[in-house]
């Protein structure tokens, strides 16, 4: 596939990975393609900057746009993986069907993100828990305020290097147990990764953090009862007997992270269920003494400890408020097959010289 590469003419400076924050750096180019009535246009690389938008630009005003999150890892050969890639252009164009967002070639978009990849891959840090994170997305660019959809878009990537997510880096987070706002209805856009359920779970999670809680853990919307997900993540809660996650309800995103862990829980020997879980089950088995740890997952939290929950007050310490081991057996395979540093049995990994 012929894609137009227009280098720029000033490279930044490399950030030092050893102070990596999560996506604040970009690195010089980034792919671009726009969608009129005549479909797809060309995938051009292009040096990294603002795009030009109609002050009436859809996006801005209805939300019309989908994103994704990925991440290229620095192997010890010195050789760039992506991880699970299929499955997020994938998902993107799952987001875009909801939203009525015109579907990208899937094939094409991989193809590109992997040109791109080796144009940047000096760019992919080598500091231990650092990584080159990819975010694809898609807004309408029409100018018009009618609410409708739109007939033109644009989609790009741009990557960022990273290090943790969580300014608690490794160390296990606060969450707070949300009971007055909701993030998504079944019908509505939970499913998908879009800009507005972003942008529904902001107001929570300022009131959550001034009172020193990371993030907020989402409840179903209708009996605000069931446990949903954190919003940058989905959670895991390990009892003695099982490790459990919300089943995909239709109001809950399908990680790419949550499938892996799963998979490997599951090659571990451990009983893994998707099923409803309530808060109240979280607070009754955490008193019996059956919940050992919890645990979020995602592609910028990877596998992030959670070491205390609060539920309108009443607080429950996971553990002993430290990593538990299973979630530092899941973080280290996970990790070690992204990092290729361990064997990849479920094949996940690309080489972006593939
Ligand atoms: C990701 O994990 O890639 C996400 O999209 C979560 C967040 C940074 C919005």
């Amino acid at each position: 596939m012929a894609i137009e590469i227009t280098k720029s003419t000033v490279l930044k400076e490399k950030p030092d990975a050893e102070h990596l924050t999560f996506g604040r750096v970009f690195t010089d180019h980034m792919l671009i393609s726009e969608y009129d009535e005549n479909g797809w246009g060309e995938w051009r690389i292009i040096p990294y900057g603002p795009f030009s938008l109609d002050p009436s630009c859809m996006a801005l005003h209805y939300g019309q746009s989908v994103f994704e999150g990925m991440k290229a890892y620095r192997t010890p050969s010195g050789k760039i993986n992506i991880f699970r890639p299929k499955d997020n252009f994938k998902r993107l164009n799952l987001s875009c069907g909801r939203l009525c967002i015109p579907r990208i070639d899937e094939e094409k978009a991989l193809e590109a993100l992997k040109e791109l990849l080796r144009l940047e891959q000096d760019w992919v840090p080598s500091a231990p828990d650092t990584s080159l994170y990819i975010r694809p997305f898609i807004f309408a660019d029409d100018a018009n305020l009618g609410v409708k959809a739109s007939q033109h878009y644009i989609f790009a990537i741009i990557l960022s290097p990273v290090g943790a997510y969580y300014k608690e880096g490794l160390k296990p987070v606060k969450i707070y147990v949300e009971d007055e706002y909701v993030r998504a209805v079944k019908g509505g856009m939970g499913f998908t990764k879009t800009a507005g359920n972003y942008a529904a779970s902001i107001l929570a999670g300022e009131i959550a953090e001034e009172k020193g809680y990371s993030q907020v853990l989402w409840l179903d919307g209708i009996h605000r009862e069931y446990v949903e997900e954190v919003g940058s993540m989905n959670i895991f809660f390990k009892f003695q007997d099982e490790l459990v996650t919300p089943a995909l309800n239709g109001s809950i995103l399908g990680g790419i992270t949550r499938a892996s862990i799963i998979e490997l829980a599951k090659d571990m020997g451990i009983t893994v269920n998707e099923r409803a879980l309530s808060i109240q089950e979280v607070f009754d088995r955490h008193a019996k003494g059956e919940l050992e740890e919890v645990f979020g997952s995602g592609t910028a939290a990877v596998v992030s400890p959670v070491c205390e929950l609060n539920k309108h007050g009443e607080i429950i310490t996971i553990g002993n408020g430290e990593m538990g081991k299973l979630t530092q057996k899941l973080y280290d395979t996970l990790t070690g097959i992204q990092w290729g540093k361990i064997e990849d049995p479920h094949h996940w990994t690309m080489d972006i010289e593939e």
